[in-house]
């Protein structure tokens, strides 16, 4: 029977690298997971995606309950079939989206009922119902059901929210139940008090998890308060299990989350900027549809290997991005997400080396404030 695990390789400071093994393949930490929201990433066919070097991708119940549903997926093969993407797979378990797209929504104990945003249709989430969902989907890494309050929140709203996310945190894992090869991770609450952190770390070793999530993070805080609470919340985590960190972010959040002991993150960053006309890059943010690259014949980036960067000027970047061709949200999603996956490929070789101080310094070295 194959399984799925977890092995340190190094550490430098708080930030480390190493691998989770799954029968599906291969994760190695720190890793960025692109989104893939709707059984696609947007813009982008999975080759291209494994090309920038990703090892897996994220995709959510809330969004494959609703259309095309858990249960038609299921009868097609599962979602890596369905998608064409046999690497592995983290779902996020629906509460959360629940709580930013539907519609009118009711919370009780026992789960959340919701008004679908994309035609009113009334359903149901619930720990057990977040499982089955994400086993029908045939998810590699299942994310227990939580709820998250937005910040700012008062305290005793963070405090029933994270203890109702705590038990619900039981629920998931009684539900969830023994399966190999497949893993369940635990999703840490608690807002920006530390108390409620560790208490919500305490809750979630106690049940035992394969891994365990920061939640709650990235919903208006700043990056600053993000930054406070990491430099604690990591360190109530048991060592040995990947730390995920939901939802994150820039670049900067990226690579400063690394330095406080994450090992996986994911965003719609790259891939939203990419249509928007907004790239990363080495020197910083560039805007193709400012009238200054119309001339431009020079590369987005002179140092990088997607094909927006080897084989198209500027100047064309920009020209299709304002005549709103397609091929445009396609190479600057595959541009945004070649640069972060090079950001942690250089984070994962520098941990292993014990530079990644040096590293960090070099990153913040070559950037620009606002646009370039
Ligand atoms: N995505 C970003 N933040 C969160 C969170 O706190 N919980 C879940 N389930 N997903 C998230
Ligand atoms: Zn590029």
């Amino acid at each position: 029977m194959s399984t799925a695990s977890f092995s340190l390789t190094a550490t430098d400071g708080a930030a480390r690298t190493g691998v989770i093994s799954t029968p599906r393949g291969e994760i190695r930490t720190p890793a960025f997971m692109p989104v893939g929201t709707a059984a696609t990433v947007k813009a982008m066919l999975p080759e291209n995606v494994r090309a920038t070097g990703a090892d897996i991708l994220l995709g959510n119940t809330y969004h494959l309950m609703l259309r095309p549903t858990a249960e038609r997926i299921a009868r097609l093969g599962g979602l890596h079939r369905f998608m064409n993407w046999e690497r592995p797979i983290l779902t996020d378990s629906g509460g959360f989206q629940v709580m930013s797209l539907a519609g009118l929504r009711k919370l009780t104990e026992e789960g959340v009922s919701f008004k679908s945003h994309i035609d009113g249709s009334k359903h149901m989430l619930s720990p057990e119902r977040s499982m089955e969902i994400q086993r029908l989907l045939g998810s590699d890494i299942v994310m227990a059901f939580d709820e998250c309050p937005a910040l700012p929140a008062d305290r005793k709203r963070i405090e029933e929210s994270m203890r109702l996310s705590m038990r619900w945190a039981q629920r998931s894992r009684d539900a969830f139940g023994d399966r190999p090869g497949h893993m369940l991770f635990g999703i840490m609450q608690g807002g920006l008090e530390r108390d409620m952190r560790e208490e919500s770390a305490k809750a979630l070793t106690a049940i035992g998890f394969d891994g365990y999530a920061v939640g709650g993070l990235a919903v208006g805080e700043g990056q600053e308060a993000m930054f406070s609470c990491l430099d604690y919340a990591p360190g109530f985590l048991p060592q040995d299990k990947p730390r995920y960190l939901m939802g994150v972010g820039k670049p900067d959040d990226i690579v400063g989350a690394v330095k406080r002991g994450i090992d996986m993150m994911d965003c719609v960053l790259p891939t939203r900027s990419g249509r928007t006309g907004q790239v990363f890059t080495r020197h910083g943010v560039v805007n193709i549809k400012n009238a200054r690259h119309a001339d431009d014949p020079r590369p987005l980036d002179e140092n990088c290997s997607c094909p927006a960067c080897t084989s198209y000027s500027r100047a064309y970047l920009h020209h299709v991005f304002r005549a709103q061709e397609m091929i445009s949200g396609m190479l600057l999603s595959w541009h945004n997400l070649q640069y972060f996956q090079d950001i942690m490929a250089g984070m994962r070789e520098a941990i292993a080396g014990g530079r990644f101080a040096e590293w960090e310094a070099d990153f913040h070295a070559g950037r620009a404030e606002g646009d370039i």
